[in-house]
């Protein structure tokens, strides 16, 4: 990668950002506050101040947004990896308005600030590359995910709409839709959840979603998960592509899930399906799950962003 510069997020793409600190020009890492900034620096070695740089960036201000561009020589950015995001789970009856909107801000808002601001630039250049981190759960909701899924469904029908406009600029808009991954996302998840009371909600629901829901959860970030090491490389695959694809799932144990709602319009074999995994596969969840990984065929990856 020749004269990129990327504002990114460091968690995911630390160790992708190390492995093309070395070929390109300029890479902006950004975070909200750079005393964390330890673990990236010592993964970044020799890189950190020549080839990376680092930023601050809130992607809920405006204000941030501008200066984190505005500080960027010429504001020049030729990939934009928008990864900022953050996951809310449980029942609704317990989930105040203030909190989901605080979700779409940072997943939905937050991103369009980004692209509002670094897009004009790449039509005027006719050149640019927009990523942006959604989920599996953007495609296919997923049970107590409801506000987490709909923010991720609104990014991928806001960049579905903007990348037709976007090609008539010779500007790519990609997305990366990861299933479960190993990062702070999980263990904030679980942490948030074992301290939450859930007022509001019946205790039917609260027991589904404790007792049937989250024991699911966990066993599918366990057998199913990725690293974010993975996620990286599907990332930078996708930067380097001659004609990247506007859609990149990069777990295939989701391809079958995703495929669901296509092979049905009426959308009753997903939520019968999903209803069927939860609530009566339950407990044998993890040897299907494991049944499901190691019978996974060729076919089903040469339609995902495979890391390898
Ligand atoms: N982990 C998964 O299973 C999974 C699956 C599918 C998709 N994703 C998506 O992957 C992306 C990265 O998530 P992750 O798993 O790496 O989670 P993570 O470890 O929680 O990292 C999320 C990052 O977003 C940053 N962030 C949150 N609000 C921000 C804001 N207002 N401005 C700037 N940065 C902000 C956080 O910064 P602070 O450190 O300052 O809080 C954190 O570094 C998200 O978009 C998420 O939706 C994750």
């Amino acid at each position: 990668m020749m004269d990129r510069w990327s504002p990114v997020r460091e968690t995911w793409l630390l160790l992708m950002l190390v492995s093309v600190f070395h070929t390109s020009s300029a890479v902006i890492a950004t975070m909200r506050d750079l005393k964390r900034k330890d673990k990236l620096v010592e993964a970044a070695g020799d890189a950190y101040g020549k080839t990376l740089s680092l930023a601050v960036l809130d992607v809920c201000t405006d204000e941030s947004v501008k200066q984190c561009i505005n500080g960027i020589k010429d504001r020049h950015v030729d990939v934009l990896i928008n990864n900022a995001g953050i996951g809310l789970v449980g029942p609704i009856e317990s989930i105040p308005i203030d909190e989901m909107k605080k979700v779409f801000e940072t997943n939905f808002f937050g991103v369009i600030r980004m692209i509002k601001e670094v897009m004009p630039d790449m039509k005027r250049r006719k050149g640019g590359h927009i990523i942006v981190v959604s989920s599996v759960m953007g495609l296919q909701g997923v049970v107590f995910n409801d506000v987490y899924a709909a923010s991720k469904f609104a990014m991928e029908g806001f960049c579905e709409c903007l990348a037709v406009q976007l090609l008539k600029f010779k500007v790519t808009m990609s997305m990366i839709e990861p299933g479960p991954v190993h990062t702070e996302f999980e263990a904030k998840m679980i942490q948030d959840v074992q301290q939450k009371e859930f007022p509001g909600a019946d205790a039917d629901t609260v027991n589904y979603f404790k007792n049937v829901y989250l024991p699911s959860s966990v066993d599918i970030f366990e057998t199913l998960g990725q690293t974010p090491d993975d996620i990286a490389r599907c990332v930078k695959k996708v930067i380097e592509a001659s004609s990247p694809r506007f859609r990149n799932l990069t777990n295939p144990l989701y391809t079958p899930i995703v495929a669901l709602k296509y092979a049905d319009e009426t959308g009753g074999l997903s939520v019968h399906a999903f209803y069927h995994m939860l609530f009566n596969l339950g407990p044998l969840m993890h040897v299907s799950m494991t049944a499901m990984k190691y019978l996974t065929c060729g076919c089903l990856r040469s339609r995902t962003i495979s890391p390898n």
